[in-house]
């Protein structure tokens, strides 16, 4: 059985969200994408200037918009920005996230919640208003950012473990939705990455997890942004958790 018939032609010029582009991981992807000629919508939540800065490093048309992912009015706004600058997203990576990590037995529900309502609905929320455009447009790719605290256990952290393992069965399941209408839907899971999200984190920690992977280096944002054209080539890979982490997730 072909299903080739279902599929559409990547377009020329594709248009790429990437969420949480002021991020250290964020400014890497959107750059990486611009490279590889997509039109950029370069997305922050607070960081402002920092976004700004990302669009002036773009040779590509882009825009920047704002809001909180996690909002579902919040993402229906910037992706109708989005539609009227650059037009509708046929690339969308889930990458904005937070991390609040503290043994379950003392953690408050409300910082529990918000990591959750961030990394995992609001993943749910920018593809459920990007997807139906891929779908009919018969081309499309959805990646999403995960970690390997979804993949194994590192203690402190069940609220993002549980944000990024859900992620991985929200990518594996919109996969099996998707697949016959050309739209991919991946994970990308990146290793130990110096950005604000671990910049903070005590010299031990990150001297233990640098020690602890098989590679005992950390990655680099380039490192695993160079991957994006894994994801706009092919179009027979969905459903798959991608690891760029120094084999971490093996140990
Ligand atoms: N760093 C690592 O070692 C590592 C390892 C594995 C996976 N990751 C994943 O990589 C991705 C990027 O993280 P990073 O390391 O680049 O961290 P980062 O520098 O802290 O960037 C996080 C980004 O998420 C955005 N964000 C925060 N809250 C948001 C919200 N409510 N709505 C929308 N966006 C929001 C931030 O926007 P503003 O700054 O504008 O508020 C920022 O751009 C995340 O998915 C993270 O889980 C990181």
């Amino acid at each position: 059985m072909s299903g080739g018939k279902s599929f559409g032609e990547r377009p020329e010029q594709p248009v790429a969200l990437v969420t949480g582009a002021s991020g250290g991981l964020g400014q890497a992807l959107a750059v990486e994408l611009d490279a590889l000629g997509c039109r950029v919508a370069v997305h922050y939540n607070s960081s402002e200037a920092a976004a700004r800065a990302v669009q002036d490093k773009l040779h590509n048309d882009s825009v920047v918009v704002t809001g909180d992912v996690g909002d579902y009015a919040a993402v229906t706004a910037l992706y109708q920005e989005v539609s009227e600058k650059l037009g509708p997203v046929d690339v969308l990576v889930n990458n904005g996230a937070i991390r609040k990590d503290a043994l379950m037995a003392m953690q408050a529900p409300e910082d529990w919640a918000q990591v959750i309502q961030t990394n995992l609905v609001g993943s749910f929320h920018t593809a459920r208003a990007a997807v139906p455009h891929m779908l009919r447009r018969r081309w499309g790719r959805v990646v999403n950012i995960v970690s390997p605290s979804g993949l194994i256990a590192t203690a402190g952290q069940t609220a993002y473990s549980a944000s990024k393992a859900g992620l991985i069965g929200f990518t594996r399941t919109l996969a099996a939705e998707c697949g016959r209408r050309g739209v991919t839907v991946n994970a990308l899971s990146p290793g130990f990455m110096i950005t604000g999200m671990t910049v903070d984190l005590p010299d031990r920690v990150k001297e233990g997890m640098e020690g602890k992977a098989p590679i005992p280096r950390f990655v680099t944002v380039e490192e695993v942004a160079r991957s994006m054209r894994l994801f706009l080539e092919q179009d027979c890979m969905t459903g798959q958790v991608i690891s760029i982490d120094s084999g971490v997730s093996i140990t």
